[in-house]
């Protein structure tokens, strides 16, 4: 006998298809193995709070956001995806300006986005960051 929750269930196929489809969208412009929903690089403006929680000489991995900033010296900062450029995973934490990816273990130079060590052979992607009245805002200019 269907239940209540059988109406639930096809409005949650619809959404798992239209997901699908959006995947179909960021494994091509990622070439992610993995095939993850999410875009590589912000597609908007992204909020990152205030820009003195990155340490100037360090960096600060924003998993949320899935982006990595430094700050090579005061006023001055860098951004990557946070996504490994392997087969898609997110950054762990990070080690000093060192990111480890927690998948296959490739590491990366999160102040150049360089790789450091492989499977990953391709450097992180770099992002537009920029800071506004004292927060840092990723991703493109509205
Ligand atoms: S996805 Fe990062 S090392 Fe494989």
């Amino acid at each position: 006998m269907p239940g209540p929750s059988a109406p639930r269930r096809t409005v949650l196929k619809g959404a798992a298809l239209a997901g699908a489809a959006g995947l179909g969208v960021a494994a091509c412009s990622t070439e992610s193995k993995l095939g993850h929903a999410e875009t590589p690089t912000p597609t908007a403006p992204v909020d990152l709070g205030e820009a003195s929680a990155v340490p100037v000489g360090g960096a600060r991995l924003y998993k949320e956001q899935r982006v990595v900033v430094s700050c090579p010296a005061k006023g001055q900062y860098k951004a990557f995806s946070a996504q490994c450029t392997h087969a898609g995973c997110l950054l762990g934490e990070l080690e000093g300006t060192v990111g480890d990816c927690p998948c296959h273990g490739s590491k990366f130079d999160v102040t150049t986005g360089e790789v450091l060590h492989g499977p990953a052979t391709v450097p992180l992607l770099a992002v537009p960051v920029r800071e506004e009245g004292g927060k840092l805002v990723a991703g493109p200019e509205k």
